[in-house]
């Protein structure tokens, strides 16, 4: 028996970002969770974080609030944030880091601009992507997989015209350091002009490709798009095909992000993800009396 030859996927759509406010007074760039596009099995959210030059002391943040369910994934590019929780742990975030947060059966925490960084002012831009838990895991204890910038594999192209960061899976024969809970490809993608890349993701995986900046070409029909949109792909083929016109006046800088779709019903409100109403119910009332913790330092 041979192997049938790969197959480029189609493009499905193309979505618009919309702006909105976040924490205590921050835009983000969100092209999900919409109206018309709540979820993305097994992806809940995108938001973009700037970029945006901040004066000293304007930086805000999201002070303490609870996640139950899920995780969230931040990636920072350019500023410093600094991270507390209920269960004492805390951290840094500096450009290229990653910190994945399987908040599981519950934290409360804070996402504040680090303190220096908060005074001094500067450029802050990063992403954050929710990413579900398959029930079996909704409850598990809370942990972090905090991933220092050097640590993420970085991989050149054979003819040097695509470089990845593999933040979650594998991409350009090299493997991510951190692990996932399902099956998840989380990639950063520069393409300078005139480069191609044909990446593996399996059929069955949802994979969307978010624009940070630049313009390519994307999928078997060789769909435009530009900065601030989402690429989503059709599950009709193992590859997906992006490229950078020989003649962009600049590199194309993308996140290519699929998973294994966890196909399980949704009950969701605010910072809970769960299967049933009741579910949800019971996060608030763990949450309201206390049983998520709180911040003590
Ligand atoms: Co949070």
């Amino acid at each position: 028996m041979t192997r049938s030859a790969q197959k480029i996927r189609t493009v499905a759509g193309i979505i618009n970002s919309i702006e909105t406010m976040e924490g205590d007074g921050f835009i983000v760039r969100r092209p999900f969770p919409k109206s018309a596009f709540a979820d993305f099995d097994p992806f809940l959210l995108l938001d973009e974080m700037g970029p945006i030059d901040l004066g000293p002391g304007q930086a805000t943040g999201a002070p303490a609030h609870p996640h139950r369910g899920f995780e969230t994934v931040t990636y920072l590019l350019a500023g410093r944030m600094e991270h507390k929780d209920s269960r004492g742990h805390s951290g840094i975030l500096g450009p290229g880091d990653v910190q994945w947060m399987t908040a599981g059966a519950g934290v409360v925490h804070s996402e504040m601009p680090e303190q220096e960084f908060a005074r001094q002012g500067g450029r802050l831009h990063g992403f954050q992507l929710w990413v579900n838990l398959p029930k079996r895991d909704k409850m598990i204890p809370p942990h972090y997989q905090d991933i220092p910038a050097e640590k993420i594999s970085t991989v050149q192209s054979a003819d040097g015209l695509a470089t990845v960061k593999i933040i979650a899976g594998e991409a350009f024969g090299a493997r991510a350091v951190i692990a996932t809970r399902t099956p998840i490809l989380y990639l950063h993608f520069t393409l300078r002009p005139g480069a191609k890349v044909l990446q593996p993701a399996p059929p069955e995986y949802n994979a969307l490709a978010y624009l940070i900046d630049g313009e390519g070409e994307f999928g078997a029909d060789k769909k435009q798009a530009s900065d601030g949109q989402m690429v989503l792909f059709s599950q009709d083929g193992d590859e997906i095909a992006i490229a950078a016109a020989p003649d962009a006046q600049a590199p194309l800088n993308l996140l290519l992000i699929a998973g294994a779709p966890l196909n399980e019903p949704i009950a969701r409100y605010g910072p809970f993800v769960m299967n049933t109403e009741e579910e949800i119910e019971q996060a608030m009332n763990d949450f309201r009396s206390g049983r998520m913790g709180q911040i003590e330092f």
